[in-house]
């Protein structure tokens, strides 16, 4: 309400106000002369005497003036103080409750004022009839009104929350709690009314207004699409959106492996609950426009037949160039001609890791080695039981070398830091390529020792020897059977 029309109410309340003061005090003042008046005039008495008319109207009077009083009281306590000392007005069920008692027992004195020989209390009280058939009459509104009276003390929702009743999910918000029912408007702006002896029975799902609430809504996507990548596609695309909240970052996980799709939900917090449905339709756009623009695909319910071959030397492995070439621009493979790495590039499998996970694990053995083909990998020790990354492998990088060309258990953990696939290359394959390149052993040993100084426990120190490229290159000759 505005300031205007509260202060044209006041004024009407005024104005009434002393109309019915003048009125009920010239009655009051005047009633003798009145009644003479009337008895006079001959304008009563056939039906009702002239002292009972001017009793009527003084009742009628004070009624109305107690009436006003009330609703003046009911104004100043919940309109003002109780707005001014709690932030919000007081229910509308409290407010009728204070209006319904303080008019009945000001009724009531005045009747009992006007009216001394009649005992009002004891008319209900004696007449059982009255009783039985108000108690019938009342039976339902009284429950309304007893468990509107639980609601309002209970205060489990507020005007403006968005709730959800019963089996039958009547949602919407909140908009009144009356002594009779819960008003709310409905998404399709209908009002629904569910009474309170309803709603106490029924469960209630409440979305507090000041809460942060969450929703979820679903996606899919082909199996072939990265999981890292459709996941930080469709946060950034909703973290983007109007009315998701910027407190909290929306979550996106894989639900289920689908029949014909990883099955997706994303997880996002509003700032208005009430505009969900909006907000959920403008997610669902947003993750649309995100997967076009990010050559994403959705699923949907087919059966595809894919008749693969395996990627051969030269052919693109479908995430980044060929294989042979990454392993052409690796620096210790670069001395071999282009037959060997083509030889090398056919045993070699391709791997691929999610962020996190872990390609190696330092105390294992190992009889292969790896080029990172695309993404990146940390090289983790334990130190004092916590762990401490000495390095980050990038693409073209490899690692594992070290329990491959010396027998060793595995040095370090190799996790990847975002997903990345790798190429695994054997034992056999990289004895075939020493055969005729006997100068990479070399060159492998210098790397392999300064990465042992890059260790803080080498894994076995009984083996110093290893520590120096002389030693290593004599241990890698050893372990592969190499005669030089
Ligand atoms: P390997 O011991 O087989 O398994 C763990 C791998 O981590 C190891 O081979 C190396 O390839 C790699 N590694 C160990 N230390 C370092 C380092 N200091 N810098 C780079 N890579 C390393």
């Amino acid at each position: 309400m505005n300031r205007r029309h509260t202060q044209r109410n006041i004024l009407i309340f005024i104005v009434t106000i002393s109309l019915v003061l003048l009125a009920t005090y010239l009655v009051s003042t005047f009633e003798t002369n009145l009644v003479a008046w009337l008895e006079a005039g001959k304008l009563t008495g056939m039906i009702i005497s002239a002292q009972s008319l001017v009793s009527a109207l003084k009742l009628l009077l004070f009624a109305v003036l107690a009436y006003l009083v009330v609703r003046a009281l009911n104004f100043l306590i919940f309109g003002l103080a109780f707005r001014v000392r709690s932030g919000f007005e007081a229910p509308t069920l409290v407010r009728n409750i204070f209006s319904i008692v303080g008019f009945s027992v000001l009724f009531l004195l005045i009747f009992s004022r006007i009216y001394p020989g009649i005992n009002l209390g004891a008319v209900f009280t004696t007449s059982a009839i009255f009783g039985v058939i108000l108690g019938l009459a009342l039976q339902d509104t009284l429950g309304n009104f007893f468990a509107g009276i639980s609601l309002q003390a209970d205060r489990p929702f507020q005007v403006g929350d968005v709730i959800s009743v019963g089996v039958q999910k009547h949602t919407g918000v909140v908009e009144e709690i009356t002594w009779r029912a819960i008003k709310i408007r409905t998404f399709s702006n209908h009002v629904a009314l569910i009474s309170n002896s309803t709603a106490a029975k029924e469960p209630i799902e409440v979305c507090p207004r000041e809460n942060l609430n969450a929703r979820h809504v679903f996606f899919n996507t082909v199996f072939t699409e990265s999981p890292a990548k459709t996941i930080h596609v469709v946060r950034e695309a909703v973290r983007e959106a109007d009315n998701v909240s910027p407190k909290i970052a929306p979550t996106v996980r894989i639900r289920n492996l689908g029949d014909f799709a990883v099955e997706y939900e994303v997880k996002y917090w509003l700032e208005d609950y009430a505009k969900f449905n909006d907000t959920d339709a403008l997610v669902r756009q947003r993750i649309w426009y995100a997967f076009r623009r990010a050559g994403l695909n959705f699923a949907f319910p087919t059966r595809t037949i894919h008749v693969q071959r395996k990627a051969g030397v030269g052919e693109t492995d479908g995430v980044g160039g060929t294989i042979a070439e990454r392993l052409s621009a690796v620096d210790i493979f670069a001395p071999l001609s282009s037959e060997e790495t083509a030889m090398l590039a056919q045993s070699a499998m391709s791997h691929i890791f999610a962020p996190g996970e872990t390609v190696i694990r330092a105390g294992d053995p190992g009889s292969s080695m790896f080029v990172v083909h695309n993404g990146r990998v940390r090289v983790q020790i334990s130190e004092n039981g916590r762990p401490r990354t000495v390095a980050t492998l990038n693409e073209g990088d490899f690692f594992g070398e070290m329990a491959l060309f010396t027998g060793e258990p595995r040095t370090a953990n190799i996790v990847a830091l975002e997903e990345t696939e790798v190429l695994e290359i054997g034992h056999e394959a990289m004895k075939g390529v020493f055969q005729t390149n006997p100068g990479l052993v070399e060159s492998l040993s210098y790397i392999i020792a300064e990465r042992r100084q890059g260790l803080a426990a080498p894994a076995d120190a009984s083996s110093p020897h290893l520590d120096e490229p002389g030693g290593l290159l004599s241990a890698i000759r050893r372990f592969f059977g190499l005669t030089r």
